[in-house]
């Protein structure tokens, strides 16, 4: 009775054991799972057989990332950095010191671009790099936050492109009808702008579609329905119209230098710092937004001749570029203005005017709206091909890669990234936008910053054309400013900073139900090819 007794008691702990084992067994293979890694070996091969046609070099990858940088943040977005608004401080004159800063924290992430786009020439940027150091779950989330960059920046860009467009055609108010100079606010806005504008009466004052409220961009739809056929027709095409639209933008903002010159009144830089530090990490905070876009340059490796040499000079050259620019731009902004007086909505327009230089303020509002069209080009062109990395991964579906037979451009992909674009532009308001941009931009320079660090280690032979100079203290510098902006900007934003980890908690969730499946069904896959 006994004996019996002691079997089943032993029967029942081993079954228990073999439980617990079958668990850590599943539990492991779903953390190794998570952490499978990609050979860079194996990226580039993928790239090299991907079938986008190699057309740029060095002079039009810097017109490519001048292109994607100069934009609303200097048109628009640096008169909140100077004069501050309802959820920042300004920095005042002390704006040179946070262009400064904010351009350190990119120069030592842009190092770190190079490094791993000169190693790893593939379109992809930062995702692949990822998916190289930390494995396939972070890889897919760091995919997912740079659609804040690319796409979310997007929506930021399409709104002040509206809002240029409209300034422009009311210089025409002579010869066009009052319809067109002057629509309804709720056909040239998104609705949460058009709801700020008109309050809690905005039910009573907009059309409603089967109780839905209507507000419709329709400036920023037709400007993204010329992006996307632009992009389809090709990359070589669509840097050729970059290269003039990056011509037109840097001589308006040389112009505004130069006559602006004349106008500096020295004591309008006193005091410096009215809000003192906070100012000026503020400042540097919000134009950061400013510079975002020579990333763009690494998503186009696959479309780039000798990769190894020309993405580095592209990607530093353009930053070099458009740091000089900015810090002359600030300096002459604030000397030329004094800083209660800055325009929020036209700074760098307005400040000519105020000065009596109307024909520059005409100018420098026409070299806005293709300045910012160039911007649109390259935000969407990486979008696009970031999800064309994904999507041969595994991660996406196989629809999403299909070539166009003619230009060889992923259209399918393009045609949907521009739905989901427009549609986007219908809810999302320009300050959203861009505080949420810059939060995907920031996550994604420390998780590349870090990359550089593990593969060092990791892959320590691996060829490298370009290496980071003083590593790791350049990358962790990278790491320690852009995280650092980061926080100390969360204590001041408020609704950004709530979507942002809503946006990364739906990635999680997208992962688990569609790709993590997908990723095993396609490792099945090629262990039974192997097999046979
Ligand atoms: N840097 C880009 C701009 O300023 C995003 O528009």
């Amino acid at each position: 009775m006994n004996n019996n007794v002691n079997n089943k008691t032993e029967n029942e702990l081993a079954h228990v054991n073999s439980l617990k084992n079958s668990e850590v067994g599943a539990i492991s293979k779903f953390v190794k799972n998570l952490l499978t890694l990609k050979n860079p070996d194996t990226m580039i091969k993928d790239a090299q057989s991907g079938g986008l046609k190699k057309s740029l070099g060095a002079f039009d990858l810097i017109i490519l990332g001048v292109g994607a940088i100069i934009g609303s943040g200097i048109f628009t977005v640096v008169g909140i950095a100077a004069a501050g608004s309802s959820e920042s401080l300004g920095a005042g004159p002390g704006l040179v010191i946070s262009m400064v800063l904010a351009s350190m924290a990119c120069v030592f992430s842009a190092l770190c671009y190079s490094e791993f786009a000169s190693m790893i020439p593939a379109a992809g940027s930062a995702y692949l790099y990822t998916y190289a150091t930390m494995g396939e779950f972070m890889a897919w989330l760091i995919g997912w936050v740079l659609m804040l960059e690319y796409l979310v920046g997007y929506i930021a860009v399409v709104s002040a492109w509206s809002g240029y467009f409209m300034q422009f055609i009311k210089g025409f108010s002579k010869f066009l009808p009052d319809c067109i100079v002057n629509p309804p606010v709720y056909l040239i806005h998104d609705y949460s702008t058009v709801k700020n504008m008109l309050g809690d009466n905005i039910d009573n004052m907009i059309p409603h579609f089967m109780g839905i409220p209507i507000c419709i961009n329709i400036p920023g739809i037709c400007i993204t329905l010329y992006i996307i056929m632009t992009l389809i027709k090709g990359m070589k095409e669509s840097t050729k119209m970059a290269g003039l639209m990056v011509a037109i933008k840097l001589g308006v903002v040389g112009l505004f230098i130069l006559t602006g010159l004349f106008y500096i009144k020295p004591e309008n830089w006193t005091p410096f710092a009215p809000n003192g530090l906070n100012g000026i990490f503020m400042g540097a905070f919000i134009i950061f937004f400013a510079y975002i876009g020579f990333d763009a340059i690494a998503t186009a490796a696959e479309e780039t001749k000798n990769p190894q040499k020309n993405l580095p000079i592209g990607i530093i050259g353009s930053l070099g570029v458009c740091t000089i620019v900015y810090v002359l731009v600030a300096l002459v902004l604030t000397g030329v203005v004094p800083i209660d007086k800055i325009d929020v909505q036209a700074p760098i327009a307005s400040a000519m005017a105020m000065v009596g230089q109307n024909w520059v303020a005409g100018l420098i509002s026409i070299g806005a709206l293709t300045g910012l069209t160039s911007v649109l080009l390259v935000l969407m062109l990486a979008g696009t091909r970031i999800l064309y990395a994904m999507s041969r991964d595994g991660f996406l579906p196989k629809i999403l890669q299909t070539l166009h037979s003619k230009f060889k451009t992923p259209h399918v992909l393009t045609i949907l990234v521009g739905i989901i674009c427009i549609l986007g532009s219908l809810f999302l308001n320009i300050s959203i936008a861009a505080e949420l941009c810059n939060f995907g931009t920031f996550a994604s320079f420390i998780i590349v910053c870090v990359a550089v660090l593990i593969l060092r280690k990791t892959d320590p032979k691996r060829p490298r054309p370009f290496k980071v100079p003083f590593s790791p203290f350049l990358p962790l510098m990278g790491i320690l400013c852009c995280g650092g902006l980061m926080i100390y900007s969360m204590q001041f934003l408020k609704t950004s900073r709530i979507l942002f980890p809503v946006w990364v908690i739906l990635g999680i969730v997208f992962y688990f139900a569609y790709s993590y499946k997908q990723q095993r069904k396609a490792q099945n896959l090629s262990n039974e090819d192997n097999d046979v």
